[in-house]
């Protein structure tokens, strides 16, 4: 792996910008990439704050094989931009971290390529699309879709994500946004860990990072408390989230703004003290956090959930208390949860094609677009009689709007990001402008 990316993706942003070129933008033509229409479009599998992904194959004319004919690709989307203003710079370090990395864990990049530009016309919109191995399902869509995991299933999906996350930190890579649909799996039941838009190179000497990154729900309490100083530790507290939500069917902590996710993880792990977290004192929303003891009620939650304790053993419990833990420090990494007696214990990891599978596909973007479907045709129907329905059409609409607001904060952290890396530190002057404080409401910030 190459030390420091970000010095490579500045110098090829400076050193190839023609005046007129917004600093955040690289032309196209300063990098490699080829005009492609091989490619036809079978529907759209995901949508995300940079760009959408279509599930794709050759066209009949442009397959060598057999094998060709039948294989599928996902064409993720990029900015579509007009040819001479380039795309974002965030965009350029995906596309190098996911050309850097080979592992069976984590997806895998087949080609970089442009949609085809007719004749030579300047105004064009030139689509970029990133090629990758096209995966059925992501994980949050088989949660949707209510696939039950059991004690055997989540051994070896968890053996297999903590061994990508493990080849990301071996190489000082922190992901930065591991969450269910970020995490796909394909027929033969290999999981792969994808998006890397939030990805970082961990520099033990640099000092500031960004904390606005990681979907809100799967954010570490030391960024949530305003850590600029953090380290590859963040990746494993998600891991810990999307394990629970493994067992439980839906978000351990589903907080709608910052304040409320403290709250949501103080009252499950307990308030931290200086004596369980002493560089608590150094962070940043230090002084504004009410300290007043409260208990740990991790083990009792875990424990407590009768649904859910005929797959959930104590090693389990155990390694996720480890994974949950408030202070960094003392968090499990990812050899430790590797090496844990969780994974060596009675019922043992299942076979990968043990796995579940389901008919069809299954992703995040999918599932959302049925229940739009399902909640359209119920309103034509006025069929809102049962309370269940009303349960299931909030839950969709919280869903959607915690979704439209995470496509908002996405895009504020990879510009802040972006300036980050510029070594401007935007993030550092204006913290206080964007943290809402333990104690402050939702409304108070946004006036502010
Ligand atoms: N290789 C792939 N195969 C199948 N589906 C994919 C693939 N890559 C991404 N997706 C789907 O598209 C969604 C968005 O892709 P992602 O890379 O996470 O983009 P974003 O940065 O916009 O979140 C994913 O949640 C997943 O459902
Ligand atoms: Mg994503």
């Amino acid at each position: 792996m190459e030390k420091d990316m970000t010095t490579t993706v500045s110098k090829l942003a400076t050193e190839a910008k023609p005046k007129g070129i917004a600093m955040n933008r690289v032309p196209l033509k300063s990098w490699n990439c080829r005009f492609d229409h091989r490619y036809e479009q079978i529907k759209q599998v995901g949508k995300g704050a940079y760009g959408d992904v279509y599930k794709a194959r050759l066209k009949p004319e442009y397959c060598t094989s057999e094998e060709e004919e039948k294989s599928y690709f996902a064409l993720k989307k990029l900015i579509a931009t007009k040819s001479d203003e380039g795309f974002p710079i965030t965009s350029l370090r995906e596309i190098q971290f996911l050309k850097k990395l080979n592992h069976e864990n984590i997806v895998n990049l087949h080609d970089v390529v442009v949609s085809k530009q007719e004749g030579d016309n300047r105004d064009k919109r030139a689509d970029v699309y990133l090629v990758f191995e096209y995966m059925d399902y992501d994980i949050n869509g088989l949660i949707s879709k209510k696939v039950e995991f059991t004690s055997a299933n989540i051994k070896c999906l968890m053996q297999q994500l903590l061994t990508g996350v493990k080849y990301l930190h071996d190489n000082d890579v922190m992901h930065r946004d591991i969450k269910g649909a970020n995490i796909l799996l394909d027929g033969e039941g290999t999981l792969k860990v994808a998006d890397f838009g939030l990805a970082k190179q961990y520099d033990k000497f640099r000092k500031m990072y960004t904390n606005k990154v990681v979907t809100l729900w799967y954010r570490a309490p030391e960024l949530l408390l305003g850590s600029h100083n953090y380290n590859k530790s963040l990746d494993i507290w998600s891991v810990g989230c999307f394990m629970a939500e493994l067992f439980i069917g839906k978000p351990l902590f589903p907080g709608s703004v910052e304040a409320k996710q403290i709250d949501l993880i103080f009252k499950l792990c307990g308030v931290p003290t200086l004596e369980s977290w002493p560089s608590l004192a150094y962070l940043h929303a230090f002084s504004e956090l009410d300290l007043s003891p409260s208990p740990d009620q991790r083990e009792k939650f875990f424990k407590k959930l009768p649904t859910y304790s005929k797959t959930l053993d104590d090693q389990g419990i155990d390694l996720m208390l480890g994974m949950l833990t408030l202070n960094p420090d003392h968090r499990l990494t990812v050899d430790e949860c590797l090496e844990h007696p969780y994974f060596t214990t009675e019922p043992l990891p299942c076979q990968k094609s043990e796995l579940p599978k389901i008919e069809g596909d299954a992703h995040e973007h999918g599932v959302r677009v049925e229940w739009k479907e399902k909640l359209l045709a119920e309103k034509q129907n006025q069929q809102f009689s049962s309370s269940r329905n009303y349960r299931d059409r909030d839950n969709n609409r919280d869903y959607r709007r915690d979704d439209r607001r995470d496509d908002r904060r996405d895009y504020r952290d990879r510009r802040d990001d972006h300036r980050n890396s510029r070594g401007h530190h935007r993030d550092n002057r204006s913290h206080k402008h964007h943290y809402s404080g333990h104690k402050r409401s939702y409304h108070d910030r946004e006036r502010r």
